[in-house]
């Protein structure tokens, strides 16, 4: 179909779709190697991307979702990966050699942060932490080096919102490479490759996934950067298998539908657990207190369905709390369509030294919740009886 001109719920659902056998939907396709025609045999000479060779390389499932991230995100071309780390780290190896210098920040995904500060300084690679709600910090650590502005759209999991725009313009102005971790907002909530990014990244095993049965990643932009990167993913290896691949396409298809109900339900819960007493603080995008409330309405105005928060009493407290929960499943994970409870300091953050998560903000008491599809007075209900 012609993308371009469809809405975005339209691209969602059809853009990319493998009508194999008149298929409605993208069928499984099983299989780890293909027969070597002339026409495959080419594709090979020209690089092997999106042929049909080897599942390594790609499948016609990964395809079907690298084709559908292109008409959801924009860009020219997309790599899919077996998990977000996957994606991450091939993408950062393709683009960093020995001696060059990347810019992050302290609370950037736990996973990222380890990956940022154990592994890429064992290869040369210097990294600098900077502050993402403050672009002239990143500016300031730029050096002759720099090569990349690594950047969150939301930070996890105190919800500080990028300034998108501010960011890239620096990038711009040093010739530097932009590049963002978009898991937490999807591409429902904004495109960031329109906004001059030159790479999205995502762990579709979030919010594009959506329904938690799945582990994926993926990396958008210019055709250039991804034959670069694919190059790398088949050195790597960390290629994602048909059936996960398949899960993923189908979850896509539901996106615009799942997040106005998701955002709707987290606005609500965020409004209400700011006035309760047992909570001293609350994050979310929606509310005015929010330190980058006036951004997020600017960038992310459809909301986000995460939120955080600090129960009263310390982490003994917000453990207590969250198992008796009867409705809001205690798990480390996001995006999905059930709502999904945890706190950082000994699950998604438990890797970050102390000192980091507490100038972080995760503070005693911290807790993140990830908002689902479920009824809003349910949650609520739930979330009441627990903290009472
Ligand atoms: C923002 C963000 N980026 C990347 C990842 C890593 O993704 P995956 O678990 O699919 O490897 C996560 C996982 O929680 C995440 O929250």
């Amino acid at each position: 179909m012609d993308s371009k001109k469809k809405g975005f719920a339209t691209r969602s659902v059809h853009s990319g779709t493998q009508h194999i056998g008149d298929a409605v939907n993208t069928p499984i396709f099983q299989s780890s190697t293909y027969k070597l025609t002339d026409e495959r045999y080419a594709g090979w000479a020209a690089g092997a991307q999106h042929t049909l060779l080897y599942g390594r390389l790609s499948t016609v499932n990964s395809d079907a979702v690298a084709q559908k991230l292109v008409a959801m995100e924009g860009g020219e071309d997309a790599e899919t990966f077996a998990s977000g780390m996957a994606a991450i780290a091939t993408t950062l190896m393709a683009l960093m050699n020995q001696g060059d210098h990347i810019v992050a920040s302290n609370d950037i995904y736990g996973g990222t942060y380890g990956l940022l500060t154990e592994e890429l300084p064992r290869f040369g690679i210097e990294v600098t932490m900077a502050d993402m709600r403050d672009p002239s910090s990143y500016e300031a650590a730029i050096q002759p080096n720099t090569k990349i502005l690594y950047i969150e759209t939301l930070t996890n999991p105190v919800l500080k919102v990028c300034d998108i725009p501010a960011m890239v313009a620096i990038a711009k102005k040093h010739g530097l490479i932009t590049i963002i971790d978009h898991t937490f907002a999807s591409p429902w909530a904004c495109q960031p490759l329109a906004l001059g990014v030159d790479l999205v990244i995502h762990s579709t095993t979030k919010y594009l996934g959506g329904h938690s049965d799945l582990i994926g990643g993926a990396v958008i932009g210019s055709k250039e950067h991804i034959a670069n990167i694919f190059h790398r993913k088949i050195h790597f290896g960390g290629c994602p298998d048909p059936h996960s691949s398949y899960l993923l396409e189908r979850g896509m298809r539901t996106l615009d539908v799942r997040m106005p109900r998701i955002c709707s339900n987290a606005a609500t819960i965020a409004e209400r657990l700011e006035a309760h007493p047992k909570v001293e603080r609350v994050y979310h995008t929606s509310l005015a207190s929010h330190p980058d409330h006036e951004i997020a309405q600017r960038l992310l105005p459809k909301g986000t369905g995460m939120i955080a928060f600090v129960v009263k009493g310390g982490d003994e407290a917000a453990l207590s709390f969250m198992r008796s929960l009867n409705i809001v499943y205690e798990a480390t994970s996001l995006g999905g369509v059930e709502s999904l409870i945890e706190c950082p300091f000994n699950s998604s953050h438990g890797a970050v030294p102390e000192d980091v998560r507490m100038a972080a903000g995760i503070v005693p008491g911290f807790v993140r919740l990830s908002i689902g599809i479920e009824d809003v007075e349910d949650l609520w209900n739930d979330m009441e009886q627990a903290l009472a």
